[in-house]
């Protein structure tokens, strides 16, 4: 082949680096990346309506009572200043920088966005903050590890359970501050922050052989990442312990990874809730999975 045809089909299988840095083309990528992750997930959903079953078929009697107390149960406490919180957040149009973590793309290392913006889409809502509440308060979590605390209002939600304490890892300077902010007004002494991307900061953390109680991973939505840091934090959980995965069918990569790992060899039983899954750690079930709506 003539060297400038070669030239022109190497460039059309694997674009050079720099095309990425040009805006138009970030830009289709994205809207393309976005649309087809939109049309997995609706594919996903209606696979997951169709999957679903309720308490009428489920035989294992800790199930059962896990789905009625915990998935269809209310929570005792409230939770009204952090939901203000909240508002507050949604309503706050400061701009602050994004740091690319590995979780978007490589080629796109910062990014101005307004607090609003980001409270609306990368907060947990109120009702999966109250039921990561339910699933903790259940197995009394006292150590609790939490991967993505953006501006902290999962973490809240933890830190109010009577003898947790809750590790939270970010990696956005912006953020950060702003959850430390948002701890200390609300007087919260059983949160400690770890700065820095997790890809370091964790494998740190976990030098330390405490036992975890219950993890919640919601930072880095990629296939690699989340298999990593579960792998890591699997080793550590203990004899009853729970780890809640986020956004499990965000993406296929996600939805792989979710796939792997609820049949993981240390997992016993695992629920999908579609936004996101439960792991259990604890030796004494059997293995099963269930598909429940929330
Ligand atoms: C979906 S948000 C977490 C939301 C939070 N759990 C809540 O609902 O209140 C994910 C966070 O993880 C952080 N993150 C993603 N990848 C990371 C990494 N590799 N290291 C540190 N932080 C990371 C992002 O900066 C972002 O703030």
């Amino acid at each position: 082949m003539h060297d400038d045809c070669a030239y022109a089909v190497k460039l059309i299988h694997r674009p050079p680096v720099y095309l990425f840095l040009i805006p138009s083309v970030q830009s289709s990528i994205f809207k393309k990346l976005f649309l087809l992750n939109t049309l997995f997930r609706i594919q996903s959903s209606i696979k997951h309506w169709l999957d679903k079953v309720d308490e009428h078929s489920i035989h294992s009697p800790f199930f059962y009572d896990f789905y009625l107390r915990i998935i269809r149960g209310e929570t005792k406490s409230h939770f009204t200043d952090i939901e203000k919180l909240r508002t507050q957040l949604l309503q706050n149009n400061s701009i602050i920088k994004l740091k690319d973590l590995g979780d978007t793309s490589a080629y796109f290392k910062s990014e101005d966005r307004s607090i609003s913006k980001i409270a609306h889409t990368s907060l947990t809502d109120a009702k999966y903050c109250e039921l990561f509440y339910r699933i903790a308060e259940n197995i009394e979590a006292e150590n609790i590890v939490e991967l993505g605390t953006s501006m902290g209002i999962t973490s809240l939600y933890l830190a109010q359970l009577k003898k947790s304490r809750v590790t939270t890892f970010e990696g956005n300077p912006d953020l950060i501050n702003i959850a430390k902010t948002n701890f200390e007004l609300f007087g919260k002494k059983n949160i400690e922050i770890i700065e820095g991307n997790i890809d370091q900061t964790l494998s740190d953390y976990l030098q330390n052989p405490a036992k975890i109680d219950f993890a919640l991973m919601d930072a880095n939505h990629r296939y690699e990442p989340t298999v990593r840091y579960f792998n890591w934090i699997a080793k550590r959980m203990s004899d009853t312990g729970i780890i809640v995965i986020d956004d499990i069918y965000r993406s296929p990569e996600m939805a792989k990874a979710w796939n792997e790992l609820r049949k993981h060899d240390l997992v016993y039983s695992s629920v999908d809730l579609f936004t996101c899954g439960i792991l259990f750690f604890d030796l004494s079930l059997t293995k099963q999975h269930f598909i429940w709506s929330y």
